[in-house]
């Protein structure tokens, strides 16, 4: 039996939820069914078994107006629907196999060690700036095969991205609910327009490195291996667009995630005391922090078709947001579930990397670094003092830090 929608005042991405936005989770958790948002014209759907069983059904619950708030239509991995999504993954899922993804152990360790290095000489730094940032874009740089000298211009061009898809969703939409905001518009435009130009110049750069690499010997990183096991003949285009995936989806998320980590550590000090005292608990540490503060809030659908969800209908042709922020803290699900506790084997059940056939391709290698990261962390230094406050930034689907003063204070 279906009943009246639940509709709800609440909107998760007002700049004041914004920096605690899971008060507002935890009131929408209460209702145990989807819950219709018209001041974003949206619905949220936060229970976990509903959110794993809706991100894990792609045939109903689209992903190709993209996966951000807005409905940008880009040809990127994660807003494609299969086939064309089958296709492209196929090609990249070979070069993240377990095995692979072990061999760039090295690599990991010792870009993490060069920037571990000069954060601990100087004993007070920005973690974020000197370690958190470079660490992700230096590793994915690496192993695309970026020239060193390219790296910053490559960082920022991910930043645009990043920066044009949270500044839309920071505005509030014509849905005719509340008062409008004649500016809006105006700086939608302009969101949309950055985003795009980061896009034409990150594709422009990965067109000409295609042709350079092309006229020489294939080598071993991601790019020569895209173009020499590309019996699919995929065009040039969807090549660009799989390694601006692996460029967007692997950098901002995995700064965010150390960042989380580092603030639930100095937040909670018997859990920073457990792991430091019992290295066994790294994983499991960074595995609660992944569903205690996900670095990935919620990810977008479209609904396809009219789609039940409990007693309620999602309408065709619906926003929906997929929120793995409140799924992560369903007390239906887990205990205690606003508690950050190390030892309350979390495992993988969070749903911080999503589900199905979208699941993060990157997860493997995240675990790596922020493994890498943890350990340096804890061998190299006594511990991490405060040097100021941290701030966090400013996304409505993004969680992550980005500001952090620390003491370091190196072991003898
Ligand atoms: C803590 C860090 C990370 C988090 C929290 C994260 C989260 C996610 C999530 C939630 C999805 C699913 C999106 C959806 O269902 O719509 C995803 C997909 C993806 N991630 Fe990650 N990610 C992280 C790091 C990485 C890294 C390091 C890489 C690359 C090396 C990467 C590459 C990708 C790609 C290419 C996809 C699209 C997969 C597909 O559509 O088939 N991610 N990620």
């Amino acid at each position: 039996m279906t009943v009246a929608p639940l509709v709800s005042d609440l909107d998760p991405f007002a700049a004041e939820v914004m920096a605690n936005p899971y008060p507002v989770y935890a009131e929408l958790l209460e209702s145990d069914q989807p819950v219709y948002l018209p001041r974003r014209d949206m619905w949220v759907v936060t229970g976990h078994d509903d959110v794993r069983a809706a991100v894990k059904d792609h045939e109903r619950f689209s992903s190709a107006d993209g996966i951000a708030y807005d409905r940008s239509r880009l040809p990127i991995l994660f807003g494609v629907d299969p086939p064309d999504h089958t296709r492209l993954r196929k090609l990249i899922s070979r070069d993240f196999t377990p095995r692979t993804v072990q061999s760039w152990r090295p690599l990991v360790e010792q870009i993490c060690t060069e920037l571990m290095d000069a954060a601990i000489a100087a004993g007070e730094v920005d973690l974020v700036r000197e370690v958190l940032v470079p660490l992700p874009v230096r590793v994915i740089a690496a192993l695309l095969g970026i020239p060193g000298d390219d790296v910053a211009q490559f960082k920022k061009w991910s930043e645009g991205v990043i920066e044009g898809f949270n500044a839309n969703a920071r505005l509030r939409p014509e849905t005719g609910h509340g008062p409008a905001d004649p500016e809006d518009a105006a700086r939608r435009q302009q969101a949309a327009k950055l985003a795009l130009k980061a896009v034409s110049n990150i594709s422009v750069y990965f067109h000409t490195l295609l042709d350079e690499r092309r006229s020489q010997p294939l080598g071993t990183d991601l790019i020569s291996r895209l173009l020499a096991a590309n019996s699919d003949h995929l065009r040039d285009n969807e090549l660009v667009w799989l390694c601006l995936a692996l460029l967007v989806g692997g950098n901002e998320t995995t700064t965010h995630l150390l960042g989380n980590l580092c603030i639930a550590l100095l937040e909670h000090p018997d859990q920073h005391r457990l792991v430091r005292s019992r290295p066994e608990l790294m994983g499991p540490a960074i595995e609660e922090t992944l569903r205690y503060d996900p670095p990935v809030q919620s990810v977008f659908r479209s609904a396809r078709t009219d789609v039940e969800i409990g007693s309620t209908v999602i309408p065709a042709g619906s926003r929906v947001q997929l929120s793995f922020a409140a799924a992560n803290r369903d007390p239906r699900h887990y205990a205690d579930p606003d508690r950050f506790w190390i030892e309350r084997q979390t495992d993988s059940s969070h749903l911080s990397f999503g589900s199905g056939i979208h699941f993060c391709i990157g997860a493997p290698l995240v675990r790596i670094e922020a493994e890498t990261f943890l350990r340096q962390l804890f061998e190299r230094t006594e511990g991490m003092e405060p040097a100021g406050e941290f701030t966090r930034i400013k996304s409505p689907t993004f969680r992550g830090i980005a500001q952090l003063p620390l003491h370091l204070t190196p072991r003898a």
